[in-house]
């Protein structure tokens, strides 16, 4: 039986290659691969799409984390508090620049920031909050707000979650391949929604220069290119299809009774469902049956950030996080992509339930 994937990138795309093959002769021919007309433009159509002020083409979705943080000048001495159970990313960028990564706990039913858990570890070093819309599920935004915190949105998993992208002072997205709006290769996008902050990220992407002239911030060379501008223009028309299509696969899972089988994620307005992430004490022997079966699946953030090696340096043991340390315990994902079939689903299902039936051990 043909193998089931996690995802099927080029299925996605595929109708759409001979019009992105057109785009890309046209990059070709025109000899400019670097912030032209096609950056500028997809930069515009992002700010009408999201309803923001103004946005930013990077080179990816660490990247735009970077740039925002330094952008506000946050840097050594200063706290930021984000989840735990995200990709290391997150938690990166904000060491990378010099700052403490404060890890608080999860919403066991949304896997996102507990609003509650992140107001307890506000402290006078606090300089932001950077929820992760994870797995396309929006953060709870109105509550982190009201800690009265620049909120800096990871969206790298939500793009086109009609919740996201204008309550933070920024939003950062990544078009790795897998993500919901996606390039060929590597891209990302700052959402700004506060001029001088905007500009400073502009600034910034470019070594610190307007003009290219004068250089008056030490930068970085940060740059969305020009085929990747060109490819997510297209794509990026194709995105409402994409995430409806996404929306309506996690419907099928749930009205095939998956539910009845293992925890499933809710209906939340604005979930895009980057990943349809299931909860079970069985996940091990699930994964292992649709394993034998050829169908895909995965587990997320099995080691959560504040116990990885490299942020072990900030004090955080085994025990500390532990909405965090069971969801990365108990957490699998099942294949989902826009235009996902129902005879695909179906196998999933089947197979899941004859894994539930299964004795343990
Ligand atoms: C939540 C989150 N933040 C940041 C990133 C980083 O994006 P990129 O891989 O484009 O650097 C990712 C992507 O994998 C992500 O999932």
């Amino acid at each position: 039986m043909a193998r089931i994937p996690l995802v099927d990138v080029k299925a996605q795309y595929a109708p759409l290659i001979p019009e992105l093959k057109r785009r890309f002769a046209e990059v070709i021919e025109s000899g400019v691969f670097i912030l032209g007309p096609n950056v500028k433009a997809f930069e515009q159509e992002c700010i009408d799409f999201l309803g923001v002020q103004d946005a930013i083409g990077v080179a990816n979705g660490t990247d735009a984390l970077v740039l925002v943080l330094d952008a506000l000048g946050i840097g050594a001495g200063d706290e930021v508090i984000c989840p735990a159970f995200t990709f290391y990313a997150t938690a990166e960028a904000i060491a990378r620049i010099g700052a403490t990564p404060v890890f608080a706990d999860i919403d066991p039913e949304t896997l996102n920031l507990d609003s509650d858990d992140v107001a307890a570890r506000i402290t006078p070093r606090t300089k932001a909050i950077m929820p992760v819309h994870l797995f396309g599920r929006p953060a709870p935004l109105a509550e982190l707000a009201a800690l009265g915190l620049p909120l800096i949105e990871d969206s790298a998993q939500a793009f086109g979650s009609s919740e996201i992208g204008t309550t933070g002072v920024a939003a950062t997205f990544s078009f790795f391949p897998t993500k919901n709006l996606f390039c060929l290769g590597d891209g990302g996008l700052v959402a700004a929604n506060d001029p001088e902050l905007a500009e400073r990220v502009r600034m910034l992407r470019f070594h610190g220069s307007r003009d290219k002239v004068e250089f008056e911030l030490v930068g970085y060379n940060s740059r969305l290119d020009e085929v990747q501008a060109a490819m997510l223009r297209v794509l990026l028309k194709e995105l409402p299809r994409f995430n409806d299509e996404r929306c309506a696969g996690a419907q099928v899972y749930r009205d095939l009774g998956l539910g009845d089988l293992v925890t499933t994620p809710g209906a939340a307005v604005g979930h895009v469902y980057h990943l349809f992430v299931c909860r079970s004490p069985e996940r091990d022997n699930i994964r292992a049956a649709l394993g034998e079966q050829g169908i895909a699946t995965a587990v997320y953030y099995t080691t959560p950030l504040h116990l990885q090696p490299a942020m072990r340096q900030f004090g955080y043991e085994p025990g500390s996080l532990p909405v965090t340390e069971q969801v990365a315990r108990d957490n699998f994902s099942l294949p989902l992509w826009a235009g996902i079939d129902g005879p695909t689903q179906e196998r999933v299902v089947d197979a899941v339930r004859q894994a539930a039936r299964q004795p343990v051990g």
